[in-house]
């Protein structure tokens, strides 16, 4: 892929080639995420970062890279803070923000809402999620963990399993990890659900013809045997039409210290894109596996940082141009990461 100037709007775009080109981008980044040198490469630019739907992570962190590379962030953070709650359309929206602004990052609750927005934009826009659909820089940063964390175990993706539990029709980021993990050979899938909430069945049947196993089930403890990674997601209670809906499967699947002894290997690495549900009646990765070793969660939002410096670097192509012009942090920093 030609990232210069491109829509980032759905794994589907990616070749197996683009995906490492990301990842290699985003290892040049550590020496700015990890606060030992600024960059100002993109001094002067300006984000628009517009969140139509709740979000912590994916704004701040959006947010955060392109303040690391130099760049100015300018917000919208809900509807009803925009001209949208006034009957605006996506497209009068889009050619407006994309007059301002160097690059959109959008998240908005519709399927389909940033492709549409991205037509009629001005300047490369970046989806943060659309709707139950796509979350394709969470996926990136998804399989940008998993590649840590298997090289580390001397493994690699290819021939990897992976457990998917929770609710995996409406999980955007589960639907784009599996397309991205569709790109590489001989993945083991375990995807562990209520028959309700189970993956849409043309991303299961697309696995299938590409050659990988996918086994689905309701019944987690055995789903969880046999794992190099357990991704566990949240039922998504704002894609169902009432909050009584969503509670008839709110705390069925939960992984805790005592369930991932008893079914998971040594090695198993837990996977969450967070948020985490942490309700009583919810709670789907207990607390009590805080401390483990395996946990990757914290990883995952470090390592989302990474991964979105290098899709700004690739898309306003100056992913070669970043230590230009660098220069030491003064201020004090004993940031640790993993
Ligand atoms: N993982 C993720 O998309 O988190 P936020 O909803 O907080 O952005």
């Amino acid at each position: 892929m030609d990232f210069r100037g491109t829509h980032i709007i759905s794994v589907k775009q990616f070749e197996r080639n683009d995906v490492e080109r990301v990842f290699e981008v985003a290892d040049s980044m550590e020496p700015f995420a990890h606060r030992n040198q600024i960059s100002k490469v993109l001094e002067g630019a300006i984000l628009g970062n517009m969140f139509f739907e709740p979000s912590t992570r994916t704004r701040v962190s959006f947010g955060c890279a392109f303040n690391l590379l130099g760049g100015h962030v300018r917000e919208t953070t809900d509807v009803e803070t925009s001209s949208i709650v006034k009957g605006e359309s996506l497209y009068d929206t889009a050619r407006v923000i994309s007059g301002y602004s160097d690059v959109i990052v959008m998240r908005h609750p519709q399927t389909g809402s940033v492709a549409e927005f991205s037509k009629a934009s001005r300047v490369p826009v970046i989806n943060g999620g659309d709707g139950a659909n796509e979350h394709p820089s969470q996926a990136l940063l998804d399989l940008y963990t998993i590649k840590k964390e298997l090289d580390s175990n001397s493994r690699q993706i290819d021939g990897m399993s992976i457990a998917m539990v929770g609710d995996l029709k409406h999980g955007r980021t589960v639907h784009s990890l599996s397309q991205l993990l569709y790109l590489y050979d001989n993945i083991k899938f375990t995807l562990i659900s209520p028959a309700e909430l189970k993956m849409p069945g043309d991303i299961v049947g697309s696995l299938k013809n590409a050659g990988h196993t996918v086994t689905e089930t309701a019944d987690m403890e055995s789903g969880l045997n046999d794992n190099d990674t357990i991704y566990l997601t949240r039922i998504q209670e704002e894609r169902f039409n009432t909050k009584l809906e969503a509670d008839i499967y709110r705390g069925r699947f939960r992984l805790n210290q005592a369930i991932y002894t008893r079914n998971c290997q040594p090695n198993t690495v837990i996977m969450h894109p967070l948020p985490r549900d942490s309700r009583v009646e919810a709670n789907e990765l207990d607390h009590d596996l805080n401390q483990h070793p395996n946990l990757a969660i914290f990883r995952q939002t470090d390592n989302g940082v990474l991964i979105r410096m290098a899709l700004f670097a690739l898309v306003l192509d100056v992913a070669d141009k970043t230590a230009r012009n660098s220069i030491e942090v003064e201020w004090y920093t004993e940031k640790r990461f993993n």
